[in-house]
């Protein structure tokens, strides 16, 4: 029967006998993300195939949608007839809030938009069992609850982001990324279309940025800090013709999700460059990257590069209606503008102070074009270096600094601070996850983030327009992956920007995810499940063991064995007195459910002692704040972020231990981690004083793992308090990731013989 608008009919609700009724499954409501109101009441309402859906055209998207979803989800075909309606109530402000009522004589979804009605049948949606996913629903009937659900967003950005530049992805893929944003209420999909490793978009009046742009020679296996580094021998890549965009984007429409496409300049611009060499400074050809980082390659900013820009704009502008254009901004070094001529000429000709002078220059220019075709930009953070474009919006990534001046200026923001909302980071320490750029961002750390830095009057906050996901894609080859790394932190990403602060509870939370697993498997999405796993935390009490689940049961051993369901239940806090190694795992009654946890503990002699530092940790890197330097755990070989490491950006530091009393001391050793691809270098000097008066150098140990470097000094010296100085590496040097930037310092464990 095909749809039509305005399907009038007279509700035939059949009669089952209340036999039948207590046959049939009731879903309790769990909604992800948390809606503002939930109050249940007596009774179901019965949906069959004597339902019907009655709506005006203002519903057109919402009322297809939940036809589509009801029809192919199951063997229930809908009538015409009134039992779920659609209406209209200007009295909901948010255009994006609704109302749905569940009776047992029919469904009410009141809306003031058809997004607001789109968002009231996804909390529908997650009242019907997930077997309407994948059509196994094979019953002719289904109860729903009856209840009240009054429901509006927290945030009017509500985003994810996907780098298809470092690899590509299907239409098909993309099409199946979007229809989980929009369960999830999320209503923007932000598209890396071009970076230094290929140029993803056809452009018509360009072809060489289809054949040369879009694809490189070879590609980095491996991490980037291995040495040596080491290349696959394979061409790789892809485009998207105008067609499929086109495709897409009305698909976007129809889930009422907005594409943002990104078009980056001047930097992560090696791709285009190396089609049409003239756009960079020297004209030399170069290769489509093969590896990752950034690329002093950037375009050049003269007269024929922005005709290139504003031809590939047009082009762009006609295919996606999106209010904002991303135009990158991010990571663009200015060594080549240093020496080209025509740069030089350029900041004297416009009387710019230097090279991020021209970067603004650059990117006003940008703007202007796109303002005058009534739309607007969005850039990274570093385009509020060398003065922001009058209307930009700022997307604050390298912390949320460039937020808070942001909005200082009257500027709007969107937040995805590498803190929060890099989904390329690992998110659990279980050494069997697969290889990831580094970093570590837990479920719960993203559940927690609040978009609303802290520095910002009330009346700035309204810069902040919401938050979003990003997925950066040079250690994600396949759809498999994306999935693996997007789920579940895109679910608790999609509680941060819709639910009210008040509606939010992590156990909670968890409770609600453990049960939407079963969605996510019917709607074949790959997600990774760390909710099964046990994690430690130090306490004066002893060593704390907690799991996230509920009616589990945690077992360990302090053997160095595996833990089986014979071993001994966790209930208390283990108390430490020695070196010891920990294993724990969750268990239900029948078997060991998630990865098994393992923890050294090295008992020395400034085991939880009392430290003091001369300034805190960054608040994104705050590990187990001071005392975690002292707890006896070493932190991740190649988790920078979790809970062990300590991180501070650009400062100097000053550690002081109180040992508590003299002691004899053989020797002092610490750690720092030493990755320059995020930025992260080793201190350039290391010392320690102690009671006496006496500074000692501490020095380097040899160790084959280059993103960790130990330091250690014998002595034979006996003090109280040990007072450790640690010189910041400085600024990044050129030729570097983040050149020009301070460089962090992360330090972990100080043990002491
Ligand atoms: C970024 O991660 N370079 C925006
Ligand atoms: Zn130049």
């Amino acid at each position: 029967m095909p749809f039509k608008k305005r399907a009038y009919l007279f509700v035939f609700i059949t009669f089952l006998s209340s036999t039948l009724m207590a046959q049939m499954e009731v879903v309790t409501p769990e909604i992800l993300p948390a809606p503002s109101s939930i109050i249940k009441s007596k009774g179901n309402f019965v949906l069959n195939s004597s339902t019907g859906i009655i709506y005006d055209d203002e519903f057109e998207v919402s009322a297809n949608f939940l036809k589509n979803y009801i029809e192919n989800g199951s063997a229930i075909q809908l009538q015409k007839n009134n039992s779920i309606q659609f209406l209209k109530d200007e009295n909901i402000l948010s255009p994006e809030g609704y109302k749905l009522e569940i009776s047992p004589k029919h469904i009410k979804i009141s809306a003031n938009s058809d997004q607001g009605a789109f968002y009231a049948v996804q909390t529908l949606r997650q009242l019907l069992p997930e077997t309407f996913e994948n059509s196994t629903f094979k019953d002719k009937s289904i109860l729903i609850q009856c209840l009240t659900i009054i429901d509006e967003p927290q945030f009017t950005y509500r985003g994810m982001h996907l780098d298809v530049a470092r690899h590509f992805f299907s239409i098909e893929f993309i099409k199946k990324y979007i229809d989980a944003l929009a369960m999830l209420k999320m209503n923007t999909f932000h598209w890396h279309l071009t970076d230094d490793q290929g140029w993803r978009i056809e452009i018509k009046k360009y072809p060489k940025l289809q054949n040369i742009a879009a694809f490189r020679k070879e590609t980095l296996i491996g991490h980037y800090n291995s040495d040596p580094q080491k290349y696959d021998g394979k061409p790789y890549g892809d485009f998207y013709t105008q067609e499929q965009i086109k495709d897409l984007v009305a698909y976007a429409k129809t889930r009422h999700v907005t594409i943002i496409p990104e078009i980056e300049m001047p930097g992560h611009a090696q791709a285009a460059i190396s089609a049409y060499p003239k756009l960079g400074c020297s004209g030399d050809q170069i290769d489509v990257a093969t590896k990752w980082g950034v690329f002093e390659d950037i375009f050049c900013p003269k007269e024929s590069t922005f005709e290139f820009l504003e031809n590939v704009l047009d082009e762009v502008l006609l295919l996606f209606p999106s209010k904002y254009i991303h135009i990158g901004g991010d990571e663009a070094p200015k060594t080549k503008w240093k020496n080209c001529t025509q740069c030089q000429e350029l900041i004297k000709k416009e009387g710019l102070q230097d090279e991020h002078e021209l970067q603004n220059y650059f990117i006003t220019r940008i703007e202007k074009y796109l303002n005058n075709k009534g739309r607007q930009i969005i850039g990274w953070d570093e385009i509020l270096e060398g003065g922001l474009a009058p209307n930009a919006t700022v997307m604050s990534w390298r912390g949320t600094q460039g937020a808070v001046e942001a909005a200082k200026k009257n500027h709007q923001v969107i937040m995805t601070p590498t803190s929060h909302s890099y989904f390329d980071y690992y998110q659990s320490d279980n050494d069997s996850e697969p290889l990831a750029i580094g970093g570590f961002l837990p479920l719960e750390k993203v559940y927690g983030f609040n978009p609303i830095p802290k520095e910002l009057t009330e009346e700035k906050s309204n810069y902040i327009l919401g938050a979003q996901g990003n997925l950066w894609t040079e250690y994600i080859a396949d759809e498999q992956q994306v999935e693996y790394m997007a789920f579940p932190r895109m679910i608790a990403m999609s509680e941060v920007v819709w639910s009210k602060p008040n509606n939010k509870n992590y156990a909670n939370f968890v409770l609600r995810l453990e049960h939407f697993h079963k969605r996510l498997e019917a709607l074949d999405i790959n997600y990774a499940n760390h909710l099964y796993e046990v994690e430690g935390n130090l306490k004066p009490e002893g060593y704390e063991l907690t799991t996230l689940t509920k009616n589990k049961t945690i077992k360990f051993t302090t053997d160095g064995s595996e833990p089986n369901l014979n071993s001994k239940i966790y209930s208390k806090p283990i108390t430490i007195i020695q070196n010891t190694i920990l294993k724990a795992a969750v268990f239900n009654s029948e078997r060991k459910l998630g990865a098994t946890f393992e923890q050294s503990i090295n008992y020395h002699k400034a085991f939880g002692k009392k430290v003091t530092l001369n300034i805190e940790p960054n608040k994104a890197y705050y590990g187990s704040g001071a005392q975690g330097l002292v707890n006896g755990i070493s932190g991740s070989d190649s988790r920078y972020g979790d809970k062990e490491w300590l991180g501070f950006w650009g400062d100097d530091l000053e550690i002081t231990i109180d040992l508590g009393e003299e002691k004899a001391i053989q020797w002092i050793k610490t750690r720092f981690y030493n990755a320059t691809g995020q930025w992260i270098y080793a201190p350039s000097k290391v010392e320690v004083t102690f009671d006496d008066g006496r500074t000692f150098p501490i020095l380097e140990e040899p160790n084959p793992n280059k993103s960790i470097k130990n330091v250690r000094i014998w002595t034979n010296i006996k003090s109280r308090f040990l007072k450790f100085h640690i010189k910041n590496y400085g600024i990044i040097p050129d030729g570097q990731q983040g050149a020009g930037q301070k460089a962090w310092t992360f330090i972990d464990e100080i043990s002491i013989k």
